[in-house]
């Protein structure tokens, strides 16, 4: 019998040590070394198994000249059945690529793959979903509830990866789907699946059928507590795209995010709602993310957001209440905890704003987590708003990133913000000076008023002219509504 080895494999960034560390010296990372059993006789292959050539040695290798005409992947995309997903991926599906969708358990990984596996399906292309969490009995009917009932889409639950390469092999689909990688294993590798040799063996074998079969392939990844997908980072590496499914489960929405995309932008982002019936597309959801809004409450603004290419409206709403504590609470959800800070001092510093003495909680409504500076205005404007117990118009819209001295600086992509916004029924909307060049004629002459301004001292007259000084939590008479 071939002997049992140990060796030490980081989580993290896949090395191998003889002995255990408490701190990955690759890497740095602490406590990511784990345990995993090899046959000694048959030692890990370190990516001879899934090159991507297939030239032998000696061989000559082609090139190509950029003055040839190469096929453009472009026109091979096919449509996913899902707008919303054809997006984030760069406009469909491109045939022979590699996809990761990374999430949480129980996020909607697997029922948005049934229903893509639908959709590609109904475009006449053939899809194999490999299931190796649930039986093919309990994959189909889900499937079934889902509406999907095409003679193109079969369904087979395996975990060995060489049944699993052999099948699509046989069956050439176009669109193969494993769900998910942490759960198939090859049985060379002794190691237990999930463990860092498997999936990197495992995703790599899968790579080169992609890549050299032209199949494009979904691969659902797991993630950690910490939120990265499990696994080695060479498996992000390996992928063309990497997509990240992410929502609350006591919100219905999901967010599919390009984290990566070899085919398209990153950053866009697809909104998708959790019903009885599965998945459904929000096609609109700056309304959806304003539903619930009460027109004119105190502490509330709404920002104009750019997620990816698309703009995309939101609430933000901010509580000031007086602290019994000696340091005051600073809480923020879904904005950058040191940026409020950071706005908190500006407002003191040119608005006389004298936070020190509150407590000051920050929340962008419906979970959504926003991450561009551009929203500063808009956070501002709602702290000031609590502070001043004032409530904005509802009318109202706000994008800009504020300085550290109190400027108020250009955001990208304003016609597409502002059109936005007034798409939506805004009819003030307040920007930077700078942007003031960007916007076009025809947005300029609409109904909507447009307020540009250049710095603290501007904000506090657009919201009423008064300091919020030794008058806070007082209602201010000379409100502008
Ligand atoms: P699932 O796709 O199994 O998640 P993942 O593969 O990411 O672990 O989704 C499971 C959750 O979705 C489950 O908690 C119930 C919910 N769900 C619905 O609300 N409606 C539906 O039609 C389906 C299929 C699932
Ligand atoms: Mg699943």
């Amino acid at each position: 019998m071939a002997k049992m080895k140990s060796i030490y494999v980081c989580q993290e960034c896949g090395s191998q040590r003889a002995r255990w560390e408490g701190r990955c010296s690759e890497c740095g990372t602490w406590n990511s070394l784990v345990e995993e059993k090899q046959v000694s006789s048959t030692p890990v292959s370190q990516g001879r198994g899934w090159a991507l050539g297939q030239t032998q040695k000696g061989e000559t290798l082609k090139t190509v000249k950029l003055s040839d005409t190469i096929t453009e992947t472009q026109k091979q995309r096919v449509s996913t059945g899902f707008s919303e997903l054809d997006r984030v991926l760069g406009g469909g599906l491109v045939h022979g690529s590699y996809i990761l969708v990374g999430g949480d358990p129980g996020i909607g990984k697997s029922t948005l793959l049934l229903q893509m596996a639908g959709g590609v399906a109904d475009h006449n292309q053939n899809v194999l979903y490999v299931s190796a969490e649930e039986s093919v009995h309990q994959t189909a009917i889900r499937a079934q509830r889902l509406g999907v009932r095409s003679n193109n889409v079969e369904i087979v639950s395996e975990s060995l990866l060489e049944n699993i390469l052999e099948l699509a092999k046989t069956k050439k689909p176009s669109v193969l789907v494993i769900d998910s990688i942490q759960t198939v294993y090859m049985s060379e590798i002794q190691s237990a699946p999930g463990s860092v040799s498997q999936v990197r063996e495992c995703a790599g074998h899968l790579m080169s059928l992609a890549k050299n079969m032209g199949m494009t392939i979904f691969l659902v990844g797991h993630v950690t507590k910490e939120g990265n997908i499990a696994g080695p980072r060479v498996l992000e590496h390996m992928v063309d795209t990497v997509l990240s499914f992410e929502g609350d489960h006591h919100h219905q929405f999901r967010l599919l995010r390009a984290i990566k995309n070899r085919f398209g932008a990153t950053n866009e982002l697809g909104v998708f709602q959790m019903q009885n019936q599965g998945l459904t597309e929000v096609s609109n959801p700056s309304e959806f993310f304003l539903e619930d809004r009460q027109s004119s409450s105190i502490g509330s603004s709404v920002f104009a957001a750019m997620e990816g290419t698309r703009p995309l409206l939101c609430e933000i709403q901010a509580l000031a209440i007086n602290s019994s504590m000696a340091n005051p609470r600073r809480t923020s959800l879904g904005y950058d905890y040191n940026r409020v800070h950071m706005i908190l001092a500006i407002l003191d510093k040119f608005l006389n704003l004298n936070s020190s003495h509150s407590d000051v909680f920050i929340n962008v409504v419906g979970g959504l987590k926003v991450s561009e500076p551009a929203a500063d205005l808009a956070v501002a404007a709602a702290i000031l708003s609590s502070s001043i117990n004032k409530a904005l118009p509802s009318s109202i819209c706000f994008f800009g990133e504020i300085g550290l001295t109190g400027e108020v600086r250009a955001a990208n992509f304003a016609l597409e913000r502002a059109r936005e916004a007034s798409k939506l029924g805004f009819t003030h909307i307040v920007l930077p000076d700078s942007n003031k060049k960007h916007l076009n004629q025809e947005l300029k002459e609409n109904s909507a008023k447009f307020s540009y301004i250049k710095s603290m001292n501007d904000l506090r007259q657009l919201l009423g002219g008064n300091t919020p000084q030794k008058h806070r939590n007082r209602t201010m008479e000379s409100a502008e509504h």
